[in-house]
Parts: structure tokens; C-alpha cells; sequence
């Protein structure tokens, strides 16, 4: 898949697109990463690409004009996301759609935010990675590019299975643990070096639900929801 970035701070992204499986699935060919510098859709001496909000009141706006232009000029097909803390919130089931998508384009903004037609017009959607705001869209667009690349066909090696990752079957993981057995007092659960698989896979599943009703109430109860549906 192609996926392309549009962004003010095109150097954000340098070390971390270099790094790791998202390092690793550019060089083995399953995704190519396009970070598109907008102020080359600039036209003027100081290359702006912002501008006072009409209307008034503080901070500055990104302007519309490199973001048209931009699209103009390289055509991007499938989903084109607007980072922002406006958007709706990104989950698993939105890095999946992302996955099985030929192309995605995330445009980053900064400031006091975009000029709306471009999240008309431009954007396809608009996405939030939490109720937080950010002091611009590139770290969005890192999460939001880890959580899809490491879906593709291949990134992961087998030891780094997504199929146990949270969220895979709508609970949270299991604790995990690796040697020593013992360390500082704290013991590794007997039954994880028992041997006996039938037990290990019962106990993750129970410690799954139990963290996952702690901790997340929201996803328990869609969790129950959607258990009662299968059962009827
Ligand atoms: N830009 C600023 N805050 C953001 C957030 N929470 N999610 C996505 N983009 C943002």
C-alpha cells in the first residue's frame, strides 16, 4: 500500500518511517510512504500556509490553497484523513479498513486548525487519535500509520502475531511474562510453566475478561453485547 503525508514538518517523520516494522515493511516493499512538504504548494517569498481566522479571535489557520493544490497535483485515491482533535475517534476497526486500502492520505494540520474546505472538500474524513489536543497532526498521523502498517500481510514476523494483540477480539491481552521465573520475589503464574495448553489458554482468556471488565467497561459490555447475539 502507498500511504501519503502531507504536512508542514516533513522532517517529523524521518527517524520514525526509518524505524522498527515501519522501517522494515518500506524496505521489504509492502508500503511506501510519500511525506509531501506543503509548503511546496506555496507561491509567495515566506512560503505561507497560514493565516488570521476570519471572524477574529486568536491563533492562525492553515490556509486552503496548498492542501487544493496539492490534491490537484497528485490525485490521491482512497481514504484522505484530516487529522484533528475534531475527527472521530481512531480505533481497530478503522486501522483495519485503513489496511485493506490501496492508498491513504493523512493531512496534518497545526495552528488553530484548517480552513474548513479543505475538511469539505480534501479530507474524505476526520480523525482524532483521543480526547487530548495535540500541537499538530504529526504525532496523529504516527500512531495512526504504526497501527495500520503492522496489520499488513507480513510486517509482523511470527513471534510479533497481531492475532493476541488487545483489541483483536475486542478484549484487552493477557499479562505476559519471560525468564526469570522468579525476579526480586515475584513469581511467574504456575500454570504459564505448566505445559499444559488446554489451562494456559483458560487462564488468558479469564485474566482477558477480568482486565478488561476493570478497566474497560465500555468494552465489556460490547464484548457481553455481542457474545448474547452469537449464543441466540
Ligand atoms: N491534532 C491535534 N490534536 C489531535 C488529536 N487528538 N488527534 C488527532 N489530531 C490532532
Amino acid at each position: 500500500m502507498r500511504i501519503n503525508i502531507w504536512t508542514i514538518f516533513p522532517e517529523f517523520f524521518e527517524a520514525t518511517l526509518a524505524t522498527s516494522i515501519l522501517g522494515r515493511a518500506a524496505a521489504e516493499g509492502l508500503v511506501e510512504y510519500r511525506v509531501v512538504d506543503l509548503r511546496g504548494y506555496t507561491h509567495d517569498r515566506h512560503r505561507t500556509v497560514d493565516d488570521e481566522p476570519y471572524g477574529g479571535g486568536a491563533g492562525m489557520v492553515m490556509k486552503p490553497e496548498p492542501f487544493f493544490e496539492a490534491r490537484d497535483d497528485l490525485g490521491p485515491e482512497g481514504p484522505v484523513a484530516l487529522l484533528t482533535p475534531r475527527g472521530a475517534l481512531f480505533d481497530h476497526a478503522t486501522a483495519v479498513r485503513y489496511s485493506l486500502a490501496p492508498e491513504l492520505t493523512l493531512l496534518c494540520g497545526h495552528y488553530k486548525g484548517v480552513d474548513e474546505r479543505v475538511a469539505q472538500v480534501v479530507a474524505t474524513e476526520e480523525l482524532s487519535i483521543g480526547n487530548y489536543v495535540l500541537s499538530g497532526g504529526e504525532p496523529a498521523a504516527l500512531v495512526v500509520i504504526d497501527a495500520v502498517v503492522r496489520l499488513l500481510p507480513g510486517a509482523l514476523g511470527n513471534h510479533e502475531s497481531a492475532a493476541t494483540d488487545s483489541f483483536y477480539e475486542d478484549l484487552l491481552a493477557p499479562p505476559v511474562y519471560t525468564r526469570p521465573a522468579e525476579y526480586r520475589g515475584l513469581q511467574v503464574p504456575e500454570v504459564l510453566r505448566s505445559g499444559d495448553h488446554a489451562r494456559i489458554a483458560q487462564w488468558r482468556r479469564e485474566q482477558s475478561e477480568r482486565v478488561t471488565r476493570w478497566r474497560r467497561p465500555d468494552l465489556w459490555r460490547a464484548y457481553r453485547a455481542a457474545e448474547h447475539e452469537e449464543n441466540e
